[in-house]
């Protein structure tokens, strides 16, 4: 099964709850919710008021990328206002273990992020206590950019390390993705698939079915 999450970060802001409902009335299962805060990435995109709305006017799964350092002080919270996975990334925080199974502990699903310069063994430990593997394609920070073709190597070490032993985890990628990549990212092995300038450049309903297509 596999899911397509497309990323609000390429969203018009002016217009947010519009382009939300229109990826959910194409049949996207995911939302993908970036923060960012000017630390652990150059940039800042938004944070808990934001995503207070975001909620509010969508029942898709909420699917939040924390780009931020020490995100374990904001797991509790964002769980409240109804992240139904958190994601952090394993370079930003110093108790992973703990940070998974707190936002275990509260109810949601738990994922971990990788750079594309951090190794796939830097998130093996982890398998048994997660939800989701989360590896970057881009260097995170901005939507739009160039797919990284090094990294499509770091999925299939990832698929192999989860097929088998933890066949309930889930293979996300972020950054890069379109539908002339997507075949070859699918087959690599993600599931997860998370498409931010690819889905909300141009017809947002059109592209949501192209990518559904593809995916099926
Ligand atoms: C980038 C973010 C991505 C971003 C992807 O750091 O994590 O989720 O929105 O955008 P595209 O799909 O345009 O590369
Ligand atoms: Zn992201």
């Amino acid at each position: 099964m596999n899911y397509l999450s497309p990323s609000i970060l390429s969203a018009d802001f002016c217009n947010l709850g519009r382009d939300i409902k229109l990826v959910e009335e194409a049949g996207a299962p995911y939302l993908h919710i970036d923060i960012m805060d000017g630390m652990f990435v150059p940039s800042i995109s938004f944070g808990m008021p934001v995503f207070k709305c975001v909620k509010k006017c969508s029942g898709l799964f909420m699917d939040v990328h924390m780009m931020v350092e020490k995100p374990e002080r904001y797991v509790e919270e964002l769980i409240k206002l109804g992240a139904d996975c958190v994601t952090i990334h394993v370079e930003a925080c110093d108790c992973v273990e703990q940070t998974l199974k707190n936002i275990r502990a509260l109810g949601a699903k738990a994922g971990i992020a990788i750079n594309p310069e951090t190794p796939v063994s830097e998130v093996l430990p982890y398998l048994g206590m997660l939800d989701m593997v989360l590896v970057m394609t881009v260097h995170p920070g901005f939507g739009g950019q160039k797919y990284i073709a090094a990294c499509t190597d770091k999925i299939r070490q990832v698929r192999r390390a989860i097929n088998g032993q933890y066949p309930d985890v889930k293979l996300e990628i972020d950054g890069g993705v379109g539908l002339d990549n997507l075949t070859m990212n699918l087959e690599a092995g993600a599931d997860v698939i998370v498409a931010g300038s690819a889905v909300f450049n141009g017809d947002i309903t059109k592209n949501v079915k192209d990518f559904l297509q593809l995916m099926e």
